[in-house]
């Protein structure tokens, strides 16, 4: 299981202020050396965290792999095939949110998605949905020509029975084993944190986990580098 960083919380913090710091391309790369798999920033059309100079020279300087969580508007996708990250994962996105809430609904936007997914393919960029763990969303991903899938797994980070965690476990198991079935790619993201990744990580069909809150929330006691390491010794027992 690969594990990808978010940085978006290091622009939130930084705009806090209007200030230059702390800056989330150092953060990106600072959490390379450190070992995370890929960074993961979200523009959104507010622009409340991540900035598009941010974006550019992230594009610029990241190594890894650079992945593009984005809403499907006329303007993000522009940026998006001018940029071109390796991946970029469409999410739905409300302004009023905190942050994601769910995932989207492939089968009732189908014709929106499915144009931009062939418009990012011919601007070679690959794509990633992320929707809720339920069949009938991963067949519409797969037949509209998504490269990949992200779980939302928010549902099963909020669980506070553990009978409840194992059921929630188990949809996401069946849903990544279909996936899988269906030759799509699966990443999962939302609320996985130190805790919660003991579980997680048993589920042999998930390639990459995509985290930002929980390890940044780390990072601000222990720094960085040690939270990162924590994670990925996590992932990797
Ligand atoms: N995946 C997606 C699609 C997201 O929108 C988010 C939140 O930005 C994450 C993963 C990471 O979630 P968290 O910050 O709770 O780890």
């Amino acid at each position: 299981m690969r594990f990808t960083l978010n940085v978006d919380h290091v622009a939130t913090l930084r705009n806090a202020r209007g200030e230059d710091v702390p800056d989330p391309v150092t953060a990106a790369l600072l959490a390379e050396q450190s070992g995370v798999d890929g960074i993961v920033v979200h523009l959104r059309e507010d622009r409340r965290h991540i900035s598009e100079r941010d974006l550019r020279l992230l594009r610029e300087l990241v190594t890894t792999k650079l992945d593009l969580e984005m809403a499907v508007t006329d303007e993000i996708l522009e940026i998006a095939c001018d940029v071109q990250p390796e991946l970029a994962t469409i999410v739905p996105e409300k302004r009023q949110e905190l942050t994601t809430e769910g995932g989207i609904n492939v089968i009732d936007n189908i014709v929106l998605l499915r144009d931009a997914v062939s418009t990012l393919h011919e601007n070679s960029i690959a794509v990633s949905l992320f929707i809720e763990p339920e069949i009938e969303q991963i067949d519409a991903a797969a037949e509209i020509g998504s490269d990949l899938i992200e779980i939302h797994t928010g549902v099963f980070a909020n669980c506070k029975v553990e009978e409840e965690q194992f059921d929630e476990l188990e949809k996401i198991r069946l849903a990544a084993k279909h996936a899988k079935k269906l030759g799509l790619g699966v990443n999962a993201g939302h609320g996985l944190n130190y805790t919660n990744m003991k579980v997680f990580r048993e589920l042999t069909d998930i390639d990459e986990v995509s985290i930002g809150h929980a390890v940044l929330a780390r990072a601000f006691f222990v720094g960085l580098d040690r939270a990162i390491k924590d994670m990925i010794e996590i992932i990797k027992k």
